[in-house]
């Protein structure tokens, strides 16, 4: 009965953006595919619903209806559904239908790019720890930013007792504007981190999440991803797993 299951796994892989269905025929031919983990058979029809189609072992998102938005969230917007005080949430910035879910969260002062998505298995990727998707912020602030604080910063600082900071980059962009990238997603994470050299953060905007950056977006304002967007984020996501996994 495999002829009436599913759809054509080429037709599958063209309509996610990977290729034209003859540059996906030579992905399969090549063994580039997996189908559930098997590589894939020339042929091969799969379902949507339920197969877990990975090329070079990055998944692909194949289900139809799956939207991923870039949004550049104001300060004074709250990330999560609904929120009792009645502030303005991030689900006020996109459409109602489909309904999406934030990857990671900012905190409500916090400006800059966040993902919305329904594709769960994307904002799985990016969110678990071991995956380390950087994340680049800009940090306004004050106090005396000296050499040693910038060290600090870079090997790793204590935000709590027993708690400390994986290495960050950290480089003084002047005017007491701190540009951090970081790969883990600790509460507060980047205000705690000045906190501890005794910087006060007055203004915090995320700038970059993976190879994501998108300056000319307004703040309030969201587009879609594109598929190659997708796809490189989660590329990312598994080398950087695969490198922390030492595979
Ligand atoms: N670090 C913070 O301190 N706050 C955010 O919103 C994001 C990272």
């Amino acid at each position: 009965m495999e002829e009436t299951y599913g759809e054509r796994l080429q037709k599958v892989l063209a309509r996610a953006g990977i290729g034209s269905r003859r540059v996906c025929d030579e992905l399969i031919e090549e063994g580039r595919v997996t189908v559930n983990g098997e590589i894939a058979r020339l042929g091969q029809r799969v379902d949507v619903e339920s197969d877990r189609i990975s090329v070079d072992s990055v998944p692909v998102g194949v289900l139809p209806g799956l939207v991923h938005y870039l949004v550049n969230k104001p300060a004074g917007v709250v990330v999560t559904a609904s929120d009792p005080e009645g502030r303005p949430t991030i689900l006020d910035l996109v459409p109602p239908d489909p309904r999406v879910f934030s990857v990671g969260r900012l905190d409500f002062a916090t400006e800059g790019l966040i993902i919305l998505t329904n594709d769960g298995e994307l904002s799985q990727l990016l969110t678990h720890p071991s995956h380390g998707v950087e994340k680049e912020y800009l940090a306004q602030v004050r106090g005396e930013v000296t050499p040693s604080a910038i060290r600090a910063l870079r090997e790793g600082v204590e935000i709590e007792p027993g708690v400390t900071t994986q290495p960050a980059k950290v480089a003084n962009v002047g005017d007491n504007v701190l540009k951090i990238v970081i790969h883990e997603g600790k509460n507060r994470q980047v205000r705690r981190m000045c906190e501890a050299v005794s910087l006060q953060v007055t203004r915090l905007v995320r700038t970059r999440i993976g190879s994501i950056s998108d300056s000319q977006l307004a703040p309030g304002s969201f587009r879609h991803l594109t598929q190659d967007e997708v796809r490189t984020l989660s590329e990312v996501a598994v080398r950087t797993t695969s490198r922390l996994l030492g595979r």
